[in-house]
């Protein structure tokens, strides 16, 4: 497996891989990988003949007071991990290679960015678009993996891919979770003991407002209700948002008709949660 920071030689080996016929997997990171991220490379590795792995903590998707200095970074490991899984390459750049001097484009996608995570979290999603469209270009994958986990990315990716005819196919990943529910995340080794405990609640009121879903329950605002009533007891927990939204254009929904997404922003101590769960009736 090929491990480079240089932008010349992993779009060289890439354009060299398409002019041989192979496919290009991408699935772009910012590394401290868990199972979550590793089932990604497994399902690029499964659907194309070579796989891209990035691993990039990029800054433009932080917003002030954020995590960006404090974020785990463990690229060694990461790239003994995707090794085994059979990637082909991995493509650590520094900041100043994604964003030379004189970089002046940001990429940004409307509508879909404004509520949930684009809501509390201002400019994250054009850091993200911006960052993905600038690696897309320098890859030029045949298909690139996603996680659910981040569910309103995913729905942002794939509008900036149609919406910018970038001929990407966008693969999307279930939720890869703990024992007990929590979704896997590289920021759950910032809990503590006890906020570790109660963060399990999270998808315990998620699957309890399911639950009143397939018992016939179509209004949201009975489902929201379920999922903080299931979080009072840990007061450790703070619910930062708890929608209810179509899954492609993540516009509010009341009335359920037969599916919808129930998306959730928890903080646990200082530590944001997100998660999320397609509610569907069953065929
Ligand atoms: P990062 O948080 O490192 O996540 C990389 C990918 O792993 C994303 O597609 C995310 O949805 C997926 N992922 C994370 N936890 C998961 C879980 N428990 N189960 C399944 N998939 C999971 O998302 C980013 O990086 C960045 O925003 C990025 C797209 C790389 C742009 O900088």
């Amino acid at each position: 497996m090929i491990i480079t920071d240089s932008e010349e030689k992993i779009s060289e080996l890439c354009a060299r891989w398409r002019s041989e016929g192979l496919s290009v997997g991408f699935v772009p990171t910012m590394g401290a990988f868990h199972k979550g991220h590793l089932s990604l490379v497994e399902i690029a590795v499964a659907s194309s003949d070579r796989v891209v792995v990035s691993i990039f903590v990029n800054p433009s998707q932080f917003g002030p007071g954020e995590d960006l200095e404090k974020y785990p970074r463990t690229i060694e490991s990461d790239c003994k991990f995707v090794e085994e899984l059979g990637a082909s390459a991995v493509f650590t750049p520094r900041a100043d290679v994604v964003y030379p001097p004189g970089f002046s484009t940001s990429v940004s996608v409307a509508g879909i960015t404004e509520g949930l995570c684009g809501a509390a979290r201002p400019g994250h999603f054009n850091g993200v678009t911006t960052v993905c469209a600038v690696l897309f270009g320098i890859v030029k994958p045949d298909l690139a993996v996603f996680g659910m986990k981040d569910a309103q990315q995913l729905a942002v990716v794939k509008r900036m891919v149609s919406d910018l005819r970038m001929g990407i196919e966008i693969v999307a990943a279930p939720i890869i979770r703990e024992a007990d529910g929590l979704a896997m995340s590289s920021r759950n080794q910032y809990l503590s003991r006890e906020e570790r405990n109660q963060a399990s609640l999270i998808s315990t009121g998620m699957m309890k407002a399911e639950n009143l879903f397939h018992m016939g329950e179509r209004n949201s605002e009975i489902l929201r209700k379920e999922f903080v009533n299931t979080l009072k007891d840990a007061p450790l927990l703070r619910v930062q948002y708890i929608e209810t939204v179509n899954p492609e254009t993540m516009l509010g929904v009341e009335e359920i008709d037969d599916r919808v997404l129930l998306a959730v922003s928890v903080f646990a101590g200082k530590t944001r949660l997100i998660d999320n769960i397609l509610i569907e009736s069953e065929v």
